[in-house]
């Protein structure tokens, strides 16, 4: 059986006044039945993971350099977010391959990091609008895979973020038919790489405009182990009916 997971990522929300919801979050899921995740700005990470504690909801970090320590000033390094307690990092997200550039090979070299400092990388990848309708979707998705993920992760060390480009924070959503499309390629290409044992063991998430509405549709998709949320992370009345749907899967 593979882990469900339902993660929220703050992205570049959120001071202390938003505490609050992570309390909130903690009292609308008493004991959660999936694995869920706050990744707040890194700012936030270890009171949120303060508060979170004995909670069974876990943290995560958005982003991490690839080595542990060094002169690269203002960057935040595996072994220091799990350190503030994050268990996962989310990497190669498209806002960071189009903010900074980030290519396969930093998101690769950056996993490595993360692994090496015991956290599970969530890996995005995803086609923007162009690749999809130039029809080249599965190519745009299988160089990523091939591109970002590191030889040395294990079933319980990886989890892939599907996440369209032209999805995220726009309201649109693929159809289920696509969304099936791009899960169950991946699916092949991580039992092909790493074998069926790791491959059939790495949640694969949903991830662009997931909101409770549309979220029991999204987890009764073939191969969607669960969601990476955006906007709809931010308040728990809005994350908690998603994961609450995710448990009902
Ligand atoms: P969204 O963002 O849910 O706001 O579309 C998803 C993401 O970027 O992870």
């Amino acid at each position: 059986m593979v882990r469900k997971l339902a993660a929220g990522n703050w992205k570049m929300n959120g001071t202390a006044e938003n505490l609050g919801e992570v309390d909130a979050l903690k009292a609308a899921l008493p004991r959660p039945e999936v694995d869920v995740l706050i990744c707040p700005p890194t700012t936030l990470l270890s009171r949120v993971a303060e508060r979170l504690d004995g909670s069974g909801i876990g943290t995560g970090g958005q982003d991490c350099h690839s080595v542990r320590a060094g002169a690269h000033t203002g960057d935040i390094s595996a072994p220091m977010l799990a350190d503030a307690g994050a268990s996962h990092v989310i990497l190669g997200h498209s806002e960071r391959r189009n903010d900074h550039g980030e290519t396969d090979a930093d998101v690769r070299d950056k996993a490595k990091g993360a692994i090496a400092a015991d956290l599970t990388p969530i890996i995005c990848v995803g086609e923007t609008l162009a690749e999809r309708e130039a029809a080249n979707t599965l190519a745009i998705i299988g160089g990523q895979l091939a591109g970002s993920i590191p030889d040395i992760v294990t079933g319980d060390r990886l989890v892939i973020a599907y996440e369209p480009v032209w999805a995220i924070g726009t309201g649109k959503v693929p159809d289920t038919d696509q969304i099936g499309e791009v899960h169950d390629f991946i699916r092949a290409k991580l039992e092909q790489r790493f074998g069926v044992g790791v491959g059939r063991a790495v949640p694969i998430l949903y991830g662009g405009s997931v909101k409770a509405g549309n979220a029991a549709e999204i987890f009764a998709v073939s191969n969607v182990g669960g969601a990476l949320v955006g906007g709809a992370s931010l308040k728990a009345a809005d994350f908690a009916p998603i994961v609450a749907a995710l448990q009902g899967a």
